[in-house]
C-alpha cells in the first residue's frame, strides 16, 4: 500500500515500522499543539501563538545506497508527491550520489579606519594568527576555528567609507549549523583585531554564503523512465532556458527550493539562510543562472547534477527546542550535518525533475490542480470521502473552480437525501 493510500493509523504504523519512531513521538505527532504556546513565547518576542504547516512524508529517496523517507514540511499542493517521484526515477538508475567534502563556516570581522597600511595591519595579523585562533577557540569546546584569511576590499557605495580589512575566521562546525558560536567567536576576537591594528572593529557576524559546506548531488534519470527521447530533449531545452534567462532561472531555482526548504523546515533548519546562500551561489559567474546542469548520456539518458552550499546542523538551533523537528530528524535517519546537507540535495534535484518533466510534457497545471481541487473541494464546504469524490469529478471534467465544487456537493447530497 502507498502511503497516500493509508489513514493517519497505518501511516503512523508504518513510520513506526520503517524508523525509530517511539509511541510518545507518535503521540507528538497526533497533538497538533505538541509545540506549545510556552515553547513560542520563549522562541520569538511578543508570541501570540503557533503557526501550522501541513507535514508529510517523502519516498523512494535513496542517496548513496541508503533508503530515506523524507519529512517535509510545505503549505504547496504537489510538492511532496513531485519529489518523491523525481526520487522514484533516480532510484530506477540506483539512486542520487551526494557528496559534501567541507563542513568550514565563515565569520567575518569588519575592521576600518586604520591609521596604518592594510599591508602593515595584514602582517600583524597573521603574526598574531595563533593568538587570534586561541581566543576564538576558547568560546567553543566542540566547533573549532581552524584557520584565518584577510581581504582587503574598497567600500563601492556610493558613501565612499573608505578601505575595509576583512578577517575572515574559518570554523569547522562540525554537526552544528553553528552561527552562534561563530559569532561568538567573531566578537571575541574584536578587540585583539583592534589593538593590532588600531583600526575600529564594525561588524562580526558569519557569512550565509557557505562556500566552503557546498555539497554535490548527481543522479541519472532514464528517458524510458520519463517519458521518452522527446521529453529528454525539451528538458534539455527548459535547462537551456534557466541557464540563459533570469526569469526563468528564479523559477526553476524556486522550484529546487521547493523541496530543499521543505525538508529544512521539517528538520529544523535555518531556510532562510540556505536560500540566501543558494541564490548567491546561482549568481556566482556574475549572471543568475539554473542551480542544476541537466545533460544527455550517450544512450541518451538524463543525468542531473546539483551543486550548492547547504549550512545546516543535527545539533543545537531549533532542533533542540521544537520537537517536530527533532521527530523529523529522527524520521530522517541521518547521523551527521553532513549527511543531511546530501539527503536535501537529492530533494532539490527530485523536485527540479519532477518539475521540468512536467513542464516539457503534459504541463504542470494538470498534476497541481488535481491535488489543488482536493482543497478547492474542501473551501467550498466538503468533507470526509466527499473531498475526493468532488475533486475527482472536477479533474476528470478539467472544471477545477470552487463554483463547480458546489454544484456537485449539492448534486451529491440531494442524491443522498432523495431529493
Ligand atoms: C512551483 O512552485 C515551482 C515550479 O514553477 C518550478 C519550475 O517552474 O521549474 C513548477
Amino acid at each position: 500500500m502507498k502511503i497516500y493510500e493509508m489513514n493517519l493509523d497505518q501511516r503512523f504504523d508504518y513510520l513506526k515500522r520503517e524508523t525509530n519512531l517511539s509511541n510518545h513521538d507518535i503521540k507528538i505527532l497526533r497533538n497538533p499543539s505538541s509545540f506549545s504556546f510556552v515553547n513560542a513565547d520563549r522562541m520569538v518576542e511578543n508570541a501570540i501563538g503557533v503557526l501550522s504547516l501541513p507535514l508529510g512524508i517523502a519516498t523512494n529517496f535513496v542517496v548513496n545506497n541508503k533508503s530515506y523517507l523524507v519529512p517535509m514540511a510545505t503549505e504547496e499542493p504537489s510538492v511532496i508527491a513531485a519529489a518523491s517521484n523525481g526520487a522514484k526515477v533516480a532510484k530506477n538508475s540506483g539512486g542520487f550520489s551526494a557528496e559534501c567534502p567541507e563542513s568550514l563556516m565563515i565569520g567575518q570581522v569588519q575592521l576600518v579606519s586604520l591609521p596604518i597600511s592594510p599591508i602593515t595591519a595584514r602582517l600583524r595579523i597573521r603574526a598574531n594568527k595563533k593568538e587570534i585562533l586561541r581566543i576564538a577557540n576558547s568560546r567553543s569546546r566542540s566547533v573549532v576555528a581552524k584557520s584565518l584569511q584577510v581581504r582587503e576590499l574598497n567600500d563601492k557605495s556610493r558613501n565612499k567609507m573608505g578601505k575595509i580589512l576583512l578577517l575572515e575566521l574559518l570554523v569547522d562546525t562540525k554537526d552544528a549549523m553553528g552561527a552562534n558560536v561563530i559569532n561568538t567567536m567573531c566578537e571575541s576576537v574584536s578587540s585583539k583585531l583592534e589593538d593590532l591594528t588600531g583600526g575600529k572593529a564594525i561588524l562580526k557576524i558569519l557569512s550565509n554564503y557557505a562556500t566552503k559546506r557546498l555539497v554535490k548531488c548527481r543522479a541519472i534519470f532514464s528517458k524510458d523512465d520519463i517519458g521518452g527521447k522527446d521529453v529528454v530533449e525539451n528538458i534539455l531545452y527548459a535547462y537551456s532556458l534557466a541557464y540563459t534567462d533570469v526569469y526563468r532561472a528564479v523559477t526553476h531555482n524556486k522550484g529546487i527550493m521547493n523541496g530543499i526548504d521543505a525538508a529544512a523546515l521539517a528538520t529544523g533548519q535555518d531556510f532562510r539562510a540556505i536560500e540566501a546562500a543558494a541564490h548567491a551561489y546561482a549568481a556566482r559567474d556574475g549572471t543568475y543562472r539554473s542551480l542544476t546542469k541537466w545533460y544527455k548520456t550517450r544512450k541518451g539518458d538524463l543525468v542531473g547534477e546539483l551543486e550548492l552550499p547547504i549550512a545546516v546542523g543535527i545539533v543545537g538551533g531549533a532542533t533542540s527546542v521544537n520537537p517536530i523537528s527533532k521527530i523529523g530528524l529522527k524520521i530522517l535517519g541521518v547521523k551527521t550535518a553532513k549527511e543531511l546537507s546530501m539527503v536535501l540535495s537529492a530533494v532539490g534535484l527530485a523536485q527540479n525533475l519532477a518539475a521540468l518533466r512536467a513542464l516539457a510534457s503534459e504541463g504542470i497545471q494538470k498534476g497541481h490542480m488535481r491535488l489543488h481541487a482536493r482543497n478547492i473541494a474542501y473551501t467550498a464546504g466538503c468533507r470526509g470521502n466527499h473531498i475526493d469524490l468532488v475533486a475527482k469529478k472536477m479533474s476528470d471534467e478539467n472544471s477545477i473552480t470552487a463554483t463547480r465544487a458546489k454544484e456537485i456537493l449539492s448534486s451529491l447530497e440531494s442524491k443522498r437525501t432523495g431529493c
